[in-house]
């Protein structure tokens, strides 16, 4: 198979395309024959080496990038009943040892598998899993996000923020986005948030006080820096903060507000959740450009330049 694959760690140059066995489908796993892959805001960290460094592993290599992606199924695990060959679907996998989604071909688990929800593509279901499932683990059981509260996401127009502001509103929350530039603060308003603001230029503490007098009772941090510490001001005396690890600088907390760094979960419960709210009506999942395999290093330079919900990698 063709395969995005470095042979160390290093920088976008040490993203080559070669051709790879195709890895073995186990008992409980499906083979997927991947059409698109999600480009992660966490790959380039993950292609110099620092997720090995944190988790402790040992590499091999060649190593495939990509937790995220979609396309059909080649091949089902003899375990496995829920899927049959030629399915639609979308997955993700961290760090997989048999090879991420930079590939024509990846082996993962059945339970971190599922038919694509509504009328995504293949483009729009291959960039979701990660950053859906972290938005929704945030605001369902970090947050515990209840109907009629008030919610801040910050970094509202990024890969997390545009589709936590659609699940927040699913979930009955009333939303103050806080995106980036102006076609952020259109994007956050097309997506249903009920006030917008760009992080970057309008006076984001005013507005959030005007938004909720009272404070708001719960902010979603996918950005940090001191834009973010001021803007959580405006959350009331007893109310939560929530963030995903690796957003940095990680935001402050003002007195006498919970704040908690927490992880995306996967599993099988939390993707038929996450369908079903996608399910619930029309839902964008925001893909700011598709790239070739050939043009992945640029794909991963596009991640530290201005853009729009996610960056899809083509599979061919
Ligand atoms: N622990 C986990 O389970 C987990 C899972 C997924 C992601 N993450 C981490 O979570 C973080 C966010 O992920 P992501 O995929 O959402 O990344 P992303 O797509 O880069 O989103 C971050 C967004 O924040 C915007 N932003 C930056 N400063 C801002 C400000 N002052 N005001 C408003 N918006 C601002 C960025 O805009 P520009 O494009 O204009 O800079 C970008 O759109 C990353 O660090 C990622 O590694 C962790």
């Amino acid at each position: 198979m063709r395969a995005v694959a470095l042979d160390q760690f290093g920088g976008p140059e040490a993203l080559k395309i070669q051709t790879l066995p195709i890895p073995e489908t186990e008992a409980q796993e499906v083979l997927i024959r991947v059409e698109a892959a999600g480009v992660g805001a966490w790959d380039p960290y993950e292609r110099e080496g620092r997720f090995v460094e944190i988790m402790g592993t040992k590499p091999t290599f060649p190593y495939v990038l990509g937790t995220d992606g979609a396309g059909t199924i080649a091949t089902v695990g003899k375990d496995v009943n829920r899927f049959k060959e030629g399915d639609r679907v979308y997955a993700a996998e961290l760090a997989n040892p048999k090879g991420g989604f930079y590939a024509q071909y990846a082996a993962v688990k059945a339970d971190n598998t599922s038919l694509i929800p509504g009328d995504l593509t293949i483009e729009q279901a291959a960039v979701l899993p990660t950053d859906g499932l972290t938005a929704l683990t945030g605001l369902e059981k970090t947050l515990r996000l209840k109907s009629g509260e008030s919610l801040m996401v910050i970094g509202a127009s990024g890969g997390i923020g545009h589709l936590a502001i659609q699940l927040a509103k699913r979930l009955g929350a009333k939303v103050f986005a806080i995106a980036s530039g102006d076609d952020g603060v259109e994007l956050a308003k097309k997506l249903g948030a009920d006030s917008a603001v760009d992080g970057h230029g309008d006076k984001v503490l005013e507005a959030a006080r005007e938004f909720a007098p009272n404070g708001l009772d719960a902010a979603l941090v996918t950005a940090g820096g001191e834009e973010t510490d001021e803007a959580l001001l405006a959350i009331r005396k007893g109310g939560r903060i929530a963030y995903p690890h690796g957003v940095m600088p990680e935001p402050t907390a003002p007195d006498g507000v919970e704040i908690k760094a927490y992880d995306g979960e996967f599993g099988k419960a939390l993707i038929d959740r996450l369908n079903e709210l996608i399910d619930a009506g029309p839902f964008e999942v925001h893909v700011d450009r598709t790239l070739r395999m050939e043009e992945v290093a640029q794909a991963h330079k596009a991640l530290t330049e201005h853009h729009l919900g996610k960056i899809a990698l083509r599979i061919e």
